[in-house]
Parts: structure tokens; sequence; C-alpha cells
């Protein structure tokens, strides 16, 4: 069979990674989804800026509009609103799933693009969005979906809280803790969208709308950064054992309304969120039934956030390939392998 196709949009920290493992790790890629996979293409702005990874020249191409008019599944990792949205909106009509990392998009326009790409009958996913590489809007989404989610709390901005995080444990200089955050891949290309809380904003509408089944926008959420923070705010925590985190809160009350917001927080330090270090995210939920759940792992970062991507690619690619074709493809892995046991 024809290879599926895959056109990869954006090639910075997190895209360069998912253009190498779909370049080296081809097979492990073409057996999760149960078909072969090719990456067709990777659209960026310039051809000849470095990158993360080297990506073999005759990927590259200036020319977005035709290579999302060629694949199968498109890769949005471009940020931003447009041409971004256009683009999906393009890759969806024409009946290609989408794999999306844009928050400041879904938590802007995410109501119509899901509903463009439930009507077009197409996948649209965007694990990436929240989190990096925390499995978290799957579980809530669905594993979650027999229940009542009534509380969401997370540390969802990598950059800030690694700012904090050194800020508390180094004496660092706020400045100095941001260049080092965008020095690791952590900070947005304008890092003010992590310092002020834009990004943890557009995290929270994601997070309320998927959690309480309502839809959210960014202008939902009530918003302050962490510019305001000083080293004596944290001192004076931290000597009556107290951290301050940059948390992202959607509360729902008695099933009526939802209040989402964004700001810093006096978290005592027993609290399972205060541990959370460096730019690590945890997002803890309560749900009527579940109770407390709590998920963590690297929230920012080239390689972890390229996981959650490759991993919605994999579930898109699946859907794509078994989408009118015959009952005995199953959208499921099929290729099980044994391993040898040591006991
Ligand atoms: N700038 C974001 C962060 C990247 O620092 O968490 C992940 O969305």
């Amino acid at each position: 069979a024809a290879p599926l196709t895959i056109g990869l949009l954006g090639a910075g920290s997190v895209g360069s990674q998912v253009a190498r493992t779909l370049v080296e790790e081809r097979e492990l890629i073409s057996s999760r989804v149960g078909a072969p996979v090719r990456l067709a293409g990777v659209a960026v702005r310039d051809v000849e800026a470095p990158r993360d990874w080297r990506i073999p020249g005759e990927l590259l191409t200036t020319d977005a509009e035709a290579l999302v008019d060629q694949v199968d599944v498109v890769v949005e990792l471009l940020g931003g609103l447009e041409p971004a949205a256009s683009l999906i909106e393009r890759a969806l009509r024409r009946g290609a799933g989408v794999v999306t990392g844009n928050k400041a998009l879904l938590a802007t326009r995410g109501a119509e693009l899901a509903a463009i790409a439930a009507e077009a009958d197409v996948p649209l996913h965007y694990e990436a969005a929240v989190g990096g590489a925390i499995p978290i809007l799957r579980p809530i989404q669905e594993s979650l979906s027999g229940d009542r989610i009534t509380k969401v709390m997370g540390i969802v901005n990598g950059t800030t809280n690694y700012i904090l995080d050194q800020m508390d444990t180094t004496g660092a200089a706020f400045d100095d803790a941001l260049h080092e955050a965008q020095r690791l891949g952590y900070a947005e290309a304008d890092p003010t969208a992590d310092v002020e809380g834009h990004d943890a904003a557009a995290k929270a509408a994601i997070l309320g709308t998927l959690g309480f089944h309502a839809p959210f926008t960014i202008d939902d959420v009530h918003c302050e950064g962490i510019t305001q923070v000083t080293s004596s705010d944290i001192e004076a925590a931290a000597a009556s054992g107290y951290v301050i985190k940059l948390l992202a809160i959607a509360e729902r009350f008695d099933g009526e309304g939802a209040v989402l917001r964004v700001h810093p927080t006096l978290l005592p330090r027993t609290h399972p969120l205060a541990s959370v270090r460096g730019a690590f995210n945890a997002v803890f939920v309560v749900a009527e039934n579940a109770g407390e759940l709590m998920f963590y792992g690297q929230g920012a970062g080239g390689l972890p956030t390229s996981s959650a991507v490759l991993g919605d690619l994999v579930s898109a690619a699946r859907s794509v390939r078994t989408a009118g074709a015959p009952a005995e493809l199953s959208a499921t892995d099929t290729t099980m392998t044994a391993l040898p046991i040591t006991k």
C-alpha cells in the first residue's frame, strides 16, 4: 500500500524533534500506526535557519498550502493564530487529519475548529497543547468522561515554574532565570506570553473546556503573571513554609457557574504541586467519583513535547487509515511481537 503521508508545518524546537523521529524512527511509527508512514515535507519560513536537527533539504519547503493539499495528516507546529488557523481549516476541509500543539489558537478558535473537524469527520488532536509530554487532555476527554470534574489546578507553564524555582532554590535573579529558560527551549518565541501568564491562561481555557464540557476562551480567564513577584516575596513565603507557584485554576460550582484564573499562588510546601521543580508541569484534577488525581511530567522542551505530538500523530494516522477501509483493519496496534522474558 502507498504510505500515509505526513506534512509538518513549522520546525522550531518541537517541530525539529518530530521531523527527526519521523525520519530516524520511521519503522517504529509505521508499526504503531499499522501502515507505512512517510514524512512528505516540512513547511518553514526560512529554509536556511539553524535547527535543533538538520532536516534533509529535499523535505523543506516554504509553500505550506501546497504541502497541506497533498498529505493525509497535517501536523501544525507554527504557533500563533495566522496562518496556522487557515492552514488547519484547509486541511480539515479536504479530509486530512490534524495534530496541533497550538494552545493560543485552540483557546481562541478551538470550538470552531472542532466543529469543522466533526463535520468533515476527521481527527483533530492537540495533546501537546497542555502540559508538554504529560498525557492530560485524553484522560480528561476520555478516561474521565463518565465522571464529573469539579476542579482542575495546574502548573502548566514550564518557563515560569523554572524561573520561580530558580529564584526559590538558588536565589537567581528573574532575568537570569528567564534567559536560561529561553536557552533551554522552554520559553515561547515571545516570552511575554509566559511571564505575563497568557500561555497558562490559554491552557486554563482548554482544560476548562474539556473538563466541564463547556466552551471557554482565553478571554474568560482572569490572568496575572509573575512579573510582580520579587525575591523578597519568595523568601517571605519560604520562611513561613510556603512556595509561590503560578497556577492555572478552573473550578466549577454546584454544576452551575465556573471560574477560570491564572495567578501566583502561595502553596504550603506539603502540597503535591509544591514539589514540582524546574520546567516540570503537573495537573491536579478533582472529579466527583474519582476524587483527586495528579498528572506529572516535562511540560516544555522540544523532545518531551514531541512525544505528545507523535502519539497524536499515530492516533490520527490510524483513523485516517481505517476511515472507509474494510472492517478487518482495526484502529489499534496489531503488530505485537513477543519479547524474551527473564524470570
Ligand atoms: N512556553 C511554554 C512553557 C512551552 O514554558 O511551558 C510549553 O507550552
